[in-house]
């Protein structure tokens, strides 16, 4: 049997009619840039998180530029965040000359080890881009606490986190902005690039907005230097069909979760997810540890038996050829790096069958 990482096919298939019209009536009402189904999709977004405001864009990286943009970061800030995670994270602070400091990671969660954040603020230090990795909040209340007392800013990396929850308040809610991807894959995946930024901050859903926007709200009226960055129509409205199903959809990965947890808890070279007891876990990966040097070894045993899995991150930021100018050394960050020697992540998505989560299991236990 085989088993891909995703099914997108098959979910496009289990809600066919609603995208095949969602698409049908962008097109009728060419209504491709801009317009009512990007609104439409934008207010449900606030809603679903609970936020006043949400500015559509067309990628979570530039959810995270824009957010900086807006807040006025720039040459000579630093920000801190995770060496753990994917690079837009930290691109977005160096594309605006802003200098990334990273925070080892909590081994057992793999977000920003709280403990060690506050012997990195500076008066330099303008925010603080916690990331909920793999679908989990980071430690939200104490990041927050810290951001009050040095007047700090919080943007949220919660791209791999739609209708995750800390304390039962959503993601893209915890912080002063919220930045979300639509990637393909995501929990809640476009046809295409898309992202949104979820703020309760008039001003700054309004910067975004006018950055996004070429530097204007008006047409022809640009008042400043700023980009293009667009959700398209069609893009909105085949996420405005899927954000109907996503609390289900997350629960089903959640679910899943619970199986594989129960079935691969004894084994002895595998560690479970950990989930801290007051988040609401999406699983956008499933990712256990495989430890005693067996990863590489257990991921060719899988693609083998024609089980697909993938490593997030095999390198983490502070290694990367790219990040190399911040003059960071191997050792400086040994969580994120043990990390990327032992992280393996496994199918999870809503439309995986119980036969394949058996099978999963069947083959994981007879590996040696
Ligand atoms: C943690 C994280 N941040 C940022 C991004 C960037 O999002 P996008 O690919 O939509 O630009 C991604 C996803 O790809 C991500 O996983």
């Amino acid at each position: 049997m085989k088993i891909p990482m995703l099914n997108l096919y098959g979910q496009y298939k289990s809600i066919k009619r609603e995208i095949d019209e969602s698409i049908k009536n962008v097109i009728k009402n060419q209504a491709f840039i801009g317009g009512r189904y990007v609104e439409i999709f934008e207010n449900s977004i606030a809603r679903f998180c609970g936020t006043k405001f949400a500015v559509s864009l067309n990628s979570g990286t530039d959810a995270l530029y824009l957010s900086l943009w807006s807040l006025g970061i720039g040459k000579g800030d630093e920000i801190i965040t995770s060496p753990f995670t994917f690079i837009a994270t930290a691109e977005a602070i160096s594309r605006l000359d802003a200098k990334p400091v990273f925070v080892d990671i909590d081994p057992s969660t793999f977000n920003i080890n709280y403990k060690q954040l506050e012997e990195k603020i500076t008066k330099k230090t303008k925010a603080i881009i916690p990331v909920h990795l793999f679908g989990q909040p980071a430690d939200m209340d104490e990041i927050n606490k810290l951001a009050r007392k040095y007047k700090l800013y919080v943007v949220e990396d919660a791209a791999q986190a739609i209708g995750a929850k800390y304390n039962n308040i959503n993601a893209g809610n915890l912080g002063d902005i919220g930045c979300f991807s639509f990637y393909p894959s995501k929990n809640l995946g476009g046809y295409g690039d898309g992202g949104i930024v979820t703020t309760n901050k008039k001003t700054l859903a309004e910067k975004i907005r006018i950055l996004k926007n070429h530097g204007s709200i008006i047409k022809y009226r640009n008042e400043i230097i700023g980009v293009s960055s667009r959700l398209d129509g069609i893009q909105a409205s085949i996420l405005s069909a899927k954000l109907f199903h996503l609390e289900k959809w997350n629960r089903i990965r959640r679910n899943i979760a619970k199986k594989y947890n129960r079935e691969l808890k004894n084994i002895q070279f595998i560690s479970i997810p950990f989930e801290n007891g007051n988040v609401y876990h999406v699983y956008h990966q499933y990712t256990i540890r495989v430890k005693q040097n067996k990863r590489d070894r257990f991921k060719k045993y899988l693609e083998q038996n024609n089980i697909s899995s993938i490593i997030y991150y095999p390198t983490p930021l502070h290694l990367l050829k790219a990040m190399q100018y911040l003059c960071y050394k191997k050792g400086n960050f040994p969580e994120a790096e043990r990390a990327s020697k032992e992280v393996l992540s496994l199918p999870i998505y809503p439309e995986m069958t119980d036969k394949q989560i058996s099978c999963m299991v069947r083959i994981i236990k007879k590996f040696k």
